[in-house]
């Protein structure tokens, strides 16, 4: 079966009740209220999340869809799961673990929409439009139509539009944000007068999750004397007393910094396989990920105590 194909938009919503009545003198049709448990699973390409509802039925849900601040189309497949706490330990020890989202969803139909009136843990009220188009449908010109009728029926202005996933929000969230504001004051003092190429690390170490230790990169004229960011952060943290590192913040301004080789290397000496290390941008986290997505099959002091 080719996958299912909807057009969806996600908006704040700071008066649930009052959406909820321009969504029914619009004419939808209140469907009752869902609770769902979605687990995420990293995956390279795409989303990948196991939706738990009412805890009696569980789906796979394999999808496509861009994170944009306007209606967006999303392609996806479904497939019914009988034992989702087996696939939920199977996908998490070979994939590793991902965000966990809970909600309450109270769901209205207007023709082939669904309105979702979401109450989010950690995150709070979001209005959901998805217009669900049928498998013959081309282009998806009359879901777009829907969804901007709908939209403008319940009032969603433009700066209510969410662009991410709910996963992804609310891994923003879980990022404390004196680890992320650490890491955004040491990559501005960071000295590059070669690269120009600002990063900034944080770490917390292991029993104490008040200290923030800071590194910056610092280059030099014989450039392969340069240290990382990461290298740096580690320094302070054993300077200070710190033994084992808890989680990490990385941060410059590009699409997404990713720790170099070395520095992967560096953390692990120090860090576990499940690790938070969060890529940031200047705004804030981009994209969390464990150590071990960053450095498999690490070679450690372990890979040496069977050897001679
Ligand atoms: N850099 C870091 O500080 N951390 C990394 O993980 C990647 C690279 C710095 C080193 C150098 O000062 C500049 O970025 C360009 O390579």
């Amino acid at each position: 079966m080719p996958p299912a194909r909807n057009v969806e938009l996600k908006a704040h919503d700071p008066d649930p009740e009052a959406t909820h009545r321009a969504a029914i003198a619009f004419g939808a049709a209140d469907a009752g209220t869902l609770t769902q448990r979605d687990t995420y699973f990293p995956v390279p390409r795409g989303r990948l999340k196991l939706r738990e509802q009412d805890g009696t039925t569980a789906q796979l849900i394999a999808y496509h869809r861009a994170d944009a601040a306007t209606a967006r189309t999303s392609s996806y497949d479904r497939i019914d799961v009988p034992d989702p706490d087996t696939l939920i330990g199977a996908l998490r020890a070979t994939h590793g673990p991902g965000p966990v989202v809970r909600k309450e969803r109270r769901l209205l139909l207007w023709e082939n929409v669904r309105i979702h009136l979401d109450d989010v843990a950690g995150l709070g009220r979001f209005v959901e439009l998805e217009a669900v188009a049928a498998d013959d449908a081309g282009d998806l010109d009359a879901e777009h139509r829907k969804v901007a009728d709908l939209r403008a029926a319940l009032g969603i202005a433009d700066d209510r539009i969410v662009a991410e996933g709910y996963a992804q929000l609310l891994t923003r969230v879980a990022a404390p944000d004196d680890l992320i504001d650490g890491a955004r004051v040491a990559m501005g003092r960071a000295y590059v007068p070669y690269s120009h190429f600002r990063v900034g690390a944080a770490l917390r170490s292991v029993g104490d999750a008040a200290t923030v230790h800071l590194g910056a990169n610092v280059e030099n004229a014989a450039y392969p004397q340069t240290q990382c960011a990461e290298a740096s952060a580690i320094g302070a943290l054993i300077a200070a007393g710190g033994t084992r590192i808890a989680e990490v913040a990385v941060m410059a301004d590009t699409p997404l910094i990713t720790p170099c080789g070395g520095c992967r290397q560096r953390l692990a000496e120090l860090a576990g396989p499940d690790t938070p290390v969060h890529l940031c941008g200047p705004e804030g986290v981009r994209q969390t990920v464990t150590l071990a997505q960053l450095l498999p099959y690490a070679f450690d002091a372990a890979a040496m105590e069977s050897g001679a």
